[in-house]
């Protein structure tokens, strides 16, 4: 697969696309981001990592103009920024795609291409050209749908997210920001995604690549960042992470080590009555095991 990354660091007159800097979000009492610093570079691929509740989401949303951020400073091209909303996002350049998509199913792909942006000769819409483009531009990127009038609902998820990044990048987005693109994916349709998003970042975009899996994170990133908390724990470039280390800190490192003291004397396949004098915890929580 050819989503080879280069260790090269950029070149030091490169600017960011996008900037965080002490960035944090509130939602009344929740501290949902603390102190967060990010930079997006054209080219790049930047991963954000990190358990369920830990700010990804949170994180996107800000720089999609979905939330506006409560502390620190975002800026878009060196400029602050705080977005109101998803247009104006987008205004800059950056577009957002997330799991649940918003392709509309029973449409076809060119219309689903098209969708917002609908080409028109007079009154009418012109559906020869927009055909033609979609399928220059989806040809472009390798992929290959065939008829472009089926409607999208049929197509796997793998091609519907890739749809949806070539819309992105075809209209004009600078940045790029995927929201678990891979999470409900098999491993070959995972593959499909995971070569695209090294297209768009061959193509010069920043890629912003949310994702609970070290592995796809490792093979297109050039950036890592790992949240817990609504805080960054890890923030390394490609040269100063193995994969080994990156699946570690996802695994939870020491909270893992913790687990693994905390079961250790349980039997493989035992319930766990945790109840049960006999089943000794070392650990402040109980062990969640059962076998059915
Ligand atoms: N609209 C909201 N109102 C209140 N709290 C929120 C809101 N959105 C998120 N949170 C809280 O902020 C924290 C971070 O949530 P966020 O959705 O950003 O996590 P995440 O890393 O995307 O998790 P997941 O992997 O489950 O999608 C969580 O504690 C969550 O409960
Ligand atoms: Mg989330």
């Amino acid at each position: 697969m050819s989503t080879a990354v280069s260790s090269d660091r950029r070149p030091a007159d490169v600017q960011p696309l996008v900037v965080m800097k002490d960035v944090g979000k509130t939602y009344g009492n929740v501290h949902a981001l603390q102190g967060v610093h990010l930079e997006v570079y054209p080219g790049e691929v930047t991963c954000v990592l990190g358990d369920n509740g830990a700010g990804k989401s949170t994180l996107i949303k800000i720089m999609a103009g979905l939330h506006e951020h409560t502390g620190g400073v975002f800026e878009v091209g060196g400029v602050q920024r705080h977005l109101a909303s998803p247009r104006a996002a987008q205004a800059l350049g950056i577009a957002t795609v997330y799991q649940d998509l918003a392709l509309a199913p029973l449409m076809s792909v060119w219309r689903n291409f098209f969708m917002g942006n609908e080409l028109r000769r007079g009154l009418f819409l012109d559906s020869r050209r927009m055909k033609r483009i979609a399928d220059e531009e989806l040809q472009k990127m390798g992929i290959h749908i065939g008829d472009l009038d089926r409607p999208v609902g049929g197509l796997s998820g793998g091609q519907k997210q890739c749809i949806a990044i070539a819309r992105a990048i075809y209209f004009g987005a600078k940045v790029i920001i995927l929201d678990e693109p891979t999470a409900a994916l098999g491993v070959k349709q995972s593959g499909v995604v995971l070569r695209y998003i090294a297209k768009a970042r061959d193509a010069g975009l920043g890629v912003v690549f949310i994702t609970h899996n070290p592995h796809h994170a490792h093979l297109v990133g050039n950036h890592f960042l790992v949240l817990k908390l609504g805080r960054l724990v890890l923030d390394a470039h490609r040269d100063e992470l193995t994969l080994d280390q990156l699946t570690a800190e996802m695994a939870g490192g020491q909270e893992l080590d913790e687990l693994q003291h905390e079961l250790r004397g349980v039997e493989a396949g035992k319930t766990v009555d945790p109840d049960d004098p006999e089943v000794e915890l070392s650990g402040p929580g109980k062990p969640q095991v059962s076998d059915g």
